[in-house]
């Protein structure tokens, strides 16, 4: 079978698998992407892990890989300064670097784009020409399609959809600016906003007596699905903060739907009724009622790596058509 090799590297962990045409993961595995490490140390690990898992594949021939990462540039096949991998400096030739090694075309992209990708060829944007992804973690990514095509922008990492500014001096976020969306709308935002909520309304919930880092989006949605009524405030607050961005966005791009991925997606109607009803009301006349709001239907542990490998399947039938 021909399969590609998708590769999700995240602050904490890297994901690889082998994955057919159809989106079918045949092998997966992860390890730690190590961030305080040397790069090199990264790089053989990954091969190394590659050789085993292509013995737990059985019959694959590998045409191409596809690497989805924060800092990632499609262009130049590097990932530029990676602030949470401290061991890898400025920039690391990532894409050359890994095709010396497969010889194989290797692409590489910002991981929320790859989502997006994973999206059209496997998931609920199939068919579509232009939609955007917002991914929903530690962060808030997003990859948006235009025409049908990632768009890029002049250097490369257009659609940092989590780095607009929302508030005015707001709360301070990993990129050193203060406001940004990704400080009010991700797992880490979600989390900060039930805090505030919990210093103000001492004692009123389940979650009362947890420490910051005990506490887990997660637990905020099992809260909220028991009727704990801080943490379902907690939803609303930041599905509020998401839709009116989201009709900001609508006004540029104008998105035939716009698509939740990622560990707070999870949540379901808790954070898609308040992001739907903030959505509407804050979108310019023009554009009301005319962009779905939806959530992501792939499924399981692997999505991430379905998006890289969307990358590879669309670099290799570029190679093809060439
Ligand atoms: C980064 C994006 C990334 C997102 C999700 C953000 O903080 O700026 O490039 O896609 O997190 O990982
Ligand atoms: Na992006
Ligand atoms: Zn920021």
């Amino acid at each position: 079978t021909a399969v590609t090799l998708g590769i999700d590297v995240g602050g904490t962990n890297t994901k690889i698998g082998f994955v057919d045409r159809h989106g079918k993961c045949l092998a997966s595995t992860h390890i730690s992407t190590g961030a305080d490490e040397p790069f090199d140390n990264f790089l053989k690990n990954v091969f190394s892990t590659v050789e085993k898992l292509k013995e737990e594949a059985g019959e694959i021939e590998m045409v191409a890989v596809g690497v989805g990462a924060p800092n990632a540039n499609y262009y130049n096949g590097k990932i530029e300064k990676a602030v949470n991998l401290k061991g890898w400096g400025e920039e690391v030739a990532i894409a050359d670097l890994m095709q010396d090694y497969f010889k194989v075309p290797v692409a590489i992209t910002n991981d929320a784009n790859a989502a997006a990708l994973g999206e059209m060829k496997f998931g609920v944007a199939q068919g579509m020409k232009n939609f955007i992804v917002v991914t929903l973690g530690t962060g808030l990514g997003s990859g948006i399609i235009v025409n049908g095509d990632l768009l890029y922008g002049h250097d490369g990492f257009a659609g940092e959809l989590g780095h607009i500014n929302v508030v005015e001096d707001g709360r301070i976020c990993g990129c050193g600016r203060r406001g940004c969306l990704e400080t009010y709308v991700s797992a880490t935002g979600i989390k900060r906003t039930m805090f505030e909520l919990l210093g103000d309304n001492n004692g009123k919930s389940t979650l009362s007596n947890k420490t910051f880092d005990e506490l887990t989006a997660k637990d905020i949605f099992l809260a909220a699905e028991d009727g704990d009524e801080l943490a379902k405030e907690a939803f609303e607050v930041t599905g509020e903060v998401l839709g009116k961005s989201l009709a900001d966005t609508i006004a540029i791009f104008s998105p035939e739907a716009i698509v939740l991925f990622g560990g707070l997606a999870s949540a379901g109607e808790f954070i898609t009724e308040p992001t739907r009803r903030s959505m509407e009301e804050h979108c310019l006349s023009l554009f009301k009622g005319k962009t779905r709001l939806v959530v992501s239907n792939l499924e399981g542990d692997n999505t991430a790596i379905l998006g890289s490998s969307a990358l590879a399947w669309q670099e290799y039938e570029k190679r093809q058509n060439a």
